[in-house]
């Protein structure tokens, strides 16, 4: 996409002066800060901090999955045009339509009790994309199992969450939001239950998607090696506010804050840019984590 249309196009995100106020027992929390970020189609943009800054915050507070009297949103956040802050109904037309989460620990976000293929049908039939007819429902579960590279998905589909290993849990939790055909996706630690390894194919598997099919995707994480494998821009939060913001390579190579050099810190080995995430994701220093 040229620089043109891009800055023509319409964005998938717009937040502008975005603010969340928690109220707590021990009085009101600014979780977020007045944030300001846009995603366009497929663009990647990553908030990092570490635990505790707002990130989650953030995300939950755009899709407004946060529990309304509890948390008092202002600002202006567009998704796909639409204005979800004015309109707190407007979310209903946009959540899993246009937008979709990946929750973060694939081993709890799925119910114990009915089989992979049940839940991914659900799915599937209120996206409703699909025909209703059982035999189109069941054809869609499985080629939605294999968009994500789940072998023999046929077999898969009998099995219980308790059956499969976390990553591909994780690679089921994918097929979920796809099945409304989402433009956005919002990814909130979706690889911090998860062995290095495991990690790198479930970001491979975001990257090859966002290319297929042109989604953008809010990434959030503390891990700066998560972060710089597959993000185009970065922001980094701190105490619900972006200390900085800019291109992954201009954050890495010349962070702007200490608090930015602390993540990278935590970061040991700093290879080239295509090396495998195995050896850049170990931390080691500095900074919290969940
Ligand atoms: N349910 C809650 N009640 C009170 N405070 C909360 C609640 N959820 C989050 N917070 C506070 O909001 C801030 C941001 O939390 P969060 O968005 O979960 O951070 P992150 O995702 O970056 O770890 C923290 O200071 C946290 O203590
Ligand atoms: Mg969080």
């Amino acid at each position: 996409m040229n620089l043109h249309s891009k800055m023509t196009e319409q964005p998938l995100l717009e937040v502008r002066d975005f603010q969340v106020e928690l109220i707590t027992d021990a009085g009101i929390v600014r979780a977020v800060d007045c944030v300001s970020f846009t995603i366009h189609r497929g663009e990647t943009v990553t908030i990092i901090g570490e635990s505790g800054s707002g990130k989650s915050t953030t995300a939950m507070g755009i899709l407004r999955l946060l529990p309304e009297d509890l948390a008092v949103l202002s600002g202006t956040v567009r998704i796909d045009g639409v204005d979800v802050i004015a309109d707190p109904k407007a979310i209903d037309k946009v959540r899993g339509r246009t937008l979709a989460l990946i929750p973060q620990d694939p081993m709890t976000a799925l119910s114990p009790v009915h089989s992979i293929g049940n839940q991914l049908s659900e799915a599937i039939r209120i996206a409703g994309a699909a025909s209703k007819d059982p035999g189109a429902v069941r054809a869609r579960a499985i080629r939605l199992l294999e968009q994500v590279h789940i072998p023999t998905p046929d077999a898969q589909l009998k099995k219980y969450p308790h059956q499969l290993s976390g990553g591909m849990l994780q690679r089921v939790l994918i097929a979920i939001a796809l099945a409304s055909e989402p433009q956005l996706l919002v990814a909130d630690e979706p690889t911090s239950a998860l062995d290095v390894t495991v990690q790198a194919g479930i970001l491979d598997l975001l990257l090859e998607l966002q290319e297929q099919r042109g989604i953008g995707i809010l990434m959030i994480t503390h891990d700066l090696g998560v972060a710089r494998l597959i993000s185009d821009r970065i922001h980094v939060m701190k105490d619900g506010a972006f200390v900085e913001s800019g291109e992954v390579q201009q954050i890495v190579e010349n962070p702007s804050t200490e608090y930015t050099r602390k993540l990278l810190a935590a970061v040991p080995v700093l290879g080239a840019w295509d090396e495998t995430p195995a050896a850049t994701t170990l931390t080691t220093t500095g900074v919290r984590h969940e």
